[in-house]
């Protein structure tokens, strides 16, 4: 297992689109140990694969509380086939774009197809914060960070602070 660097916003991998696993073999088995490994590093929640710079449709999440035993899971090739019209707003953010949050309007309730590890096809309906982490992590497959959801006027806030952490603290990988 290792922990792997994660790139950070504003990075121009960070917005393209992330191709189908089309085999799951002993090597994504492996990046998803590996993602893991790193998404508990961070700390985080979840975490896609085109964020450390893999840009393959696979996803981890573990969504348990610090004191509680893990209970991770991993998407692979995720697809959202079905959407609430009901709405909510929860406050996100993202191991890309550090140090900034921000409210984001998604639909509440889901319905998402995908593969485990195992190659095995599931579907599950997710509502509320679990619904909002998959909608996050499925985003970075499609090159999408959080802050696209925002006003532009707020975006470029983000993305100009962002900058500056940059250009005064180097961080992530550079290509
Ligand atoms: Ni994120």
């Amino acid at each position: 297992m290792a922990v792997l660097p994660i790139l950070t916003a504003p990075h121009h991998r960070l917005k393209l689109k992330a191709e189908p696993v089309e085999k799951i073999d002993a090597a994504i088995c492996q990046l998803i140990d590996d993602m893991l490994e790193t998404m508990y590093a961070a700390p985080g929640i979840g975490l896609a694969a085109p964020q450390v710079n893999i840009l393959k449709r696979l996803l981890v999440i573990d969504l348990t509380k610090e004191n509680e035993p893990h209970t991770p899971f991993c998407m692979i090739n995720p697809e959202l086939i079905w959407l609430s019209d009901e709405k909510s707003t929860y406050k996100e953010g993202c191991l890309s774009v550090p140090r900034h949050y921000a409210d984001v309007v998604r639909p509440a309730s889901i319905r998402v197809r995908f593969s485990d590890r195992y190659n095995k096809t599931n579907e599950i309906v997710a509502d509320d914060r679990l619904a909002t982490v998959i909608q996050h992590e499925i985003d970075h497959l499609d090159g999408i960070l959080f802050f696209d959801h925002l006003t532009d006027l707020k975006r470029n806030i983000i993305i100009r602070k962002l900058i500056k952490i940059k250009k005064t603290k180097p961080v992530g990988v550079k290509f």
